[in-house]
C-alpha cells in the first residue's frame, strides 16, 4: 500500500483526502498545524469508510514524524485568497510554511514525490525545490489540470455536450497570465477552433483566465476547492498507480519553451518518479509571446524571494 501524505487540513487538503480514499490510492496522513483539525477530520472520514467502502487507513496529526517514508507528499498548507487579494499577496506568508514544511518533508520523507498546490502557485514549487533539495522531476505544482478543466467545463457548456468528450490545454503560470490554447483544445478530437467563432472562444478563455477569481468572488470567505482537489487526485493517481499520464503541470524547465530556472506549466509525462518527460509543443508566436509573458510574471515573483 502507497503511502500519501497531505499537508493543510482545511477545504482543499481535507477534500483531496476524501478523494484519494475514496478511490484507495493509498493510506493517507492528513497533517496541520492546529491541534484537532486534522485528527478530527480523518476520524469523520474514516467512518464514512463502512458506507463508502474503501479499505485505506486515514490518520490525522500535528506531528510531522507520521508523514515518515511516504510516496507522496502533496502540500495544500497556507492561507487562501480572500476577495480582492491577488495570489501574489500571499507571497510572504505562504513562503514561510511552505519553506517549513518542506525541511519537515526533506527530513521525514527524502524519496517522496512532492505535489505543490499552495499559491502562488508557480512562486511556492520553486520554494518547495530549493528547500526540499530533491531533483526537479521530484517536485511540481498542480495547475494546469485544474485550469485545463475550468476551460473544459465552459467549453462543455458553451457547446452543450458532456465535459468528458473536451479535452483541454492550459499552459504558463497560475494566475492571470495563464495561457489557453484553443489550438489544443478538443471536443472528441476536433479542435474548438472548428466548433466555435474567435469572439466565443475569447469570452470562453477570459472565463476560464479569472476561473479562481469567479470563485473567490462568489464565495467570499474561502477559494475553490472542489475541482482543485479533483485535480490534485488525478495527479496522484497518475503517480501511486504509475499511469504515464500526459498532464499540464508547473515544471521546472531547463530551457524548455525557451525558458531556463523557473516554474512554469507546461505538459508532461507523470509517472512512479515523477515528472518523467516534458513535452515540448509548437507554439505560434502569438502563443509564444504569452508564454514569455507570463514566464516573466513568475521571474519578477521569483526575483522578491530571499532564499
Ligand atoms: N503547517 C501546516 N498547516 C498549516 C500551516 C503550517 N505551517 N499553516 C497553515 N496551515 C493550514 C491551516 O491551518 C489550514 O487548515 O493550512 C490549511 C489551509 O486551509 P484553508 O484555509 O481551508 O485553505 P484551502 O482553501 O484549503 O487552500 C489552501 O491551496 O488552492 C490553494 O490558494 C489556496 O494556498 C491555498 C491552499
Amino acid at each position: 500500500m502507497k503511502k500519501i501524505t497531505v499537508v493543510g487540513a482545511g477545504f482543499v487538503g481535507a477534500t483531496t483526502v476524501q478523494r484519494i480514499a475514496e478511490k484507495e490510492l493509498g493510506d493517507v496522513v492528513m497533517t496541520d498545524i492546529v491541534e484537532g483539525l486534522p485528527q478530527g477530520k480523518a476520524l469523520d472520514l474514516m467512518e464514512s469508510a463502512p458506507i463508502e467502502g474503501f479499505d485505506v487507513e486515514i490518520m490525522g496529526t500535528n506531528d510531522y514524524k507520521d508523514i515518515q517514508d511516504s510516496d507522496v507528499v502533496v502540500i495544500t498548507a497556507g492561507l487562501a485568497r480572500k476577495p480582492g487579494m491577488t495570489r501574489d499577496d500571499l507571497v510572504k506568508i505562504n513562503s514561510n510554511i511552505v519553506g517549513e514544511v518542506c525541511e519537515n518533508i526533506k527530513k521525514y520523507a527524502p524519496d517522496s514525490v512532492v505535489i505543490v498546490v499552495t499559491n502562488p502557485l508557480d512562486i511556492m514549487t520553486y520554494i518547495a525545490m530549493k528547500k526540499t533539495g530533491f531533483h526537479p522531476s521530484r517536485v511540481f505544482g498542480m495547475s494546469g489540470v485544474l485550469d485545463s478543466a475550468r476551460f473544459a467545463t465552459f467549453v462543455a457548456m458553451e457547446l452543450g455536450c458532456s465535459a468528458r468528450d473536451v479535452d483541454a490545454m492550459v499552459l504558463g503560470g497560475h494566475g492571470d497570465t495563464m495561457v489557453p490554447l484553443p489550438r489544443h483544445t478538443t471536443v472528441s478530437g476536433v479542435s474548438i477552433t472548428e466548433l466555435m467563432d474567435d469572439d466565443t472562444i475569447d469570452r470562453l478563455v477570459e472565463r476560464a483566465v479569472n476561473g479562481g477569481a469567479e470563485i473567490v468572488e462568489l464565495l467570499k470567505t474561502g477559494s475553490a476547492f472542489y475541482a482543485p482537489s479533483a485535480a490534485i487526485t488525478a495527479m496522484v493517481e497518475s503517480i501511486v498507480r504509475d499511469q504515464h499520464r500526459i498532464l499540464p503541470a508547473a515544471v521546472f524547465l531547463h530551457g524548455q519553451y525557451g525558458h531556463e530556472g523557473i516554474y512554469l506549466g507546461v505538459p508532461v509525462k507523470l509517472g512512479a518518479n515523477g515528472v518523467e518527460a516534458i513535452l515540448e509543443l509548437d507554439l505560434t508566436e502569438a502563443e509564444q509571446a504569452m508564454l514569455d509573458k507570463s514566464a516573466e510574471a513568475v521571474k519578477v515573483g521569483i526575483s522578491t524571494l530571499d532564499i
